[in-house]
């Protein structure tokens, strides 16, 4: 990443996509881009049928002219494999690289990301494409960055994913004795007597095996990760000096972003914070965090985002003035050396005629194009930010597998969700400025301070191990619900649960309680609060109840001493003042405080967070916010000083660097 703000400063642009507009277009989008402080643009993502018309045919002359004229401009260029949306042609001919469902129907050409990850011919055509793309614009002094495919999810039932499948297990387990063993396929008769017999979790007349689904979850992000490998290592092999990423979505479900991120040079997200969620701020500040996790604290790349309403949504609510600002800068206060916007300029057809653009439909004479001009001129006052970190002294632990293996149906309760509960665990931290890493389940933990574990279903041994191991050498561990429950084939670890927890936390437990509606719970103190959804029957083995259910004498929320540390643990969703009130309890166990000096508590809806040495100030909300900062400081966007405290208007933003 240093490479590409080297000179630079923060990297400012979007989607470009001249393949839709004739080449009058391109010369006034330079002179707009240039004006508005564009220095980088993703180009090609889509344009495999114009690249290669018909197969084996090669048509780069368009492109030669698009890669020349951002040269000039000054602008870089993010040039993308094109394989993420194959021509109709390679359908047409080759219908076996078509993806199928569950069901076994294959879907078609007509949209996009029709391809079977583990089909040879795609795979052939689009090494193909790929290598003459390589060859053609290595060197090229626009070149600064690729883009491999596109927002990678596709999965496929087809049969020759099904072979795939197959070569994966047997990878893993060696013989079928041991993969029914895993798969615990003495249960309902379900039990391997030849390789072939295994198909893909095929829709079926009811429950599936879970580490059938479990395992196939696993296959479907390893082949995915092949492909972009196998992509990848050709550009390298070509361009060994330029960097190499795909577009993250977040807490996307289908991809284990954990194994994926160490196999890019930086790691770049699609982000579309939903207008009328009001958990929105701190969701996408917790995927932002999730972004700066998977580069091991290294800066990431916003690659997308949008600059008005999107379109796929089925109500799509504009953003109002100030509100791209606002969002972006959170970007860059979270870790983002770069902002790009889903796209450059608004399409006249296609699918997403009705999603927003830097320049809309309307021109750029515009109150959206006037904003998008301001603020990518106003990053170059931020240009110092570039390439610091941002400080955590809190983990929050979160992982696909267990994700996928607490989701399965035929659980005690589909209401326990695992991303809910992260975000649930996340925004106490958030309200109080508290910086987070969230890190996979095997992290190292002993620079940490506090390690907060919302839910982990599925743990290994090991994992577990590491978990007891930091509490004993003196860390603060706070541990949700459900946790703790499956090993890592997901068979369910017997005994009291948590099983492997147990004794760290103090506690065991022996029955799932969920509860409709709200319970009552009570402090030690006497005070009460509600809980909802879930809960334990719980015994305390060495741990303090903290708090109970009201009237029954069960332990709710637990603390425990344990060698040099403390373990918290919390047997059910408390209303959200009641989670903080441990998060808080959990923080000074730890001895950790907010950005804002004092451990000040923030107003409603401001976010603050530190980045090197810039205290960032967000207000998301509808009030103007008084904050209390350390003085005397200055607003590098705004020149201003402040002293003792900032004001904020609504969606207004302060980055401050202490003077001295
Ligand atoms: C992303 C995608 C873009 C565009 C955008 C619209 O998921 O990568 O190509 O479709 O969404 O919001």
């Amino acid at each position: 990443m240093n490479a590409l703000t080297r000179g630079r400063g923060l990297l400012f642009g979007g989607d470009y996509n001249p393949e839709q507009w004739p080449e009058h277009v391109w010369a006034e989008d330079a002179e707009l881009m240039k004006a508005a402080g564009v220095n980088l643009v993703t180009v090609g993502v889509f344009s495999w049928a114009r690249l290669e018309p018909e197969p084996g045919a090669r048509d780069f002359g368009w492109l030669d002219r698009v890669m020349d004229l951002m040269d000039g401009a000054g602008i870089a260029v993010d040039l993308a494999t094109p394989t993420a949306s194959p021509p109709p042609w390679l359908g047409h001919r080759w219908p076996q690289t078509l993806p199928v469902d569950e069901s076994g129907h294959r879907l078609w050409y007509g949209s996009r990301n029709q391809f079977c990850p583990s089909s040879p011919v795609y795979r052939e055509r689009a090494l193909g494409i790929v290598t003459d793309l390589a060859d053609r614009y290595a060197g090229h002094p626009a070149l600064a960055l690729w883009h491999v495919g596109n927002e990678y999810g596709q999965v496929c039932h087809c049969d020759e994913s099904a072979a795939a499948f197959r070569a994966w297990l047997q990878d893993k387990y060696g013989d079928l004795a041991t993969l029914n063993e895993a798969w615990g396929t003495t249960f309902w008769s379900q039990r391997y007597s030849d390789w072939a017999e295994i198909v893909t979790p095929r829709r079926a007349p009811y429950l599936i095996n879970p580490t059938q689904q479990l395992d196939w979850r696993r296959f479907c992000s390893d082949a995915l990760l092949a492909h972009y490998r196998a992509e990848r290592d050709i550009l390298r092999g070509r361009t060994p000096d330029t960097p190499v990423t795909t577009n993250f979505m977040g807490l996307f479900k289908p991809v284990d972003y954990w194994s994926w991120a160490g196999e890019e040079d930086i790691v770049s997200n699609d982000c579309y914070p939903d207008p009328g969620d009001p958990l929105s701020p701190a969701r996408t500040a917790l995927t932002h965090d999730l972004m700066r996790g998977l580069g091991r604290g290294r800066p990431w790349l916003l690659m997308e985002q949008s600059a008005g309403a999107v379109n796929w949504r089925p109500h799509n609510l504009p953003k109002p003035p100030g509100q791209l600002r606002l969002e972006s800068l959170q970007a860059v206060a979270r870790g983002a050396d770069g902002l790009c916007y889903f796209q450059w300029r608004a399409s006249r057809f296609g699918a997403e005629r009705f999603h927003a653009a830097m320049v809309p439909h309307a021109g750029p004479d515009t109150r959206l194009h006037a904003e998008v001009r301001a603020h990518g001129r106003e990053l170059r006052a931020l240009s110092s930010v570039a390439g610091q970190p941002v400080p955590a002294r809190v983990a929050l632990v979160f992982g696909w597998e267990s994700w996928w293996a607490l989701e399965e149906r035929g659980r005690p309760s589909d209401r326990l969700n695992a991303t809910d509960q992260l975000l649930a665990y996340y925004v106490p931290l958030w309200e109080r400025g508290v910086s987070v890493d969230v890190v996979p389940p095997s992290a190292g933990l002993a620079g940490y301070a506090l390690v907060v574990v919302p839910n982990l279903f599925l743990v290994s041994d090991r994992d577990a191990a590491a978990l007891t191991d930091y509490v004993r050498g003196g860390g603060v561990l706070m541990v949700g619900p459900f946790s703790g429950i499956v090993d890592d084939r997901a068979h369910v670890r017997t005994g009291r649960f948590p099983a492997p927890l147990r004794e760290v936390i103090g506690a065991s437990g022996e029955e799932w309680l969920p509860v409709d509606g709200e319970v009552r719970c009570r402090w030690s103190g006497g005070a009460e609060f509600t809980a909802r959804t879930w809960t334990e029957l719980m015994a305390a083995e060495g741990a303090e109840a903290v708090a109970e259910f009201a009237g029954s004498g069960r332990p709710a929320v637990l603390r425990h001493r344990a060698g040099e540390g403390v373990a918290w643990y919390v047997a059910t969703m408390p209303e959200p003042a009641a989670l903080a009130e441990v998060t808080a309890r959990a923080l000074a166990d730890a001895g950790v405080r907010g950005a804002v000096p004092g451990g000040a508590r923030l107003p409603p809806d401001v976010e603050a967070v530190r980045r090197g040495d810039v205290l960032f100030l967000l207000n998301h909300g509808a009030e103007t916010a008084s904050v209390p900062v350390p003085g005397p400081a200055e607003d590098l966007l705004t020149g201003a000083t402040a002293d003792g405290a900032v004001t904020l208007a609504p969606r207004a933003v302060a980055a401050l660097r202490s003077h001295g």
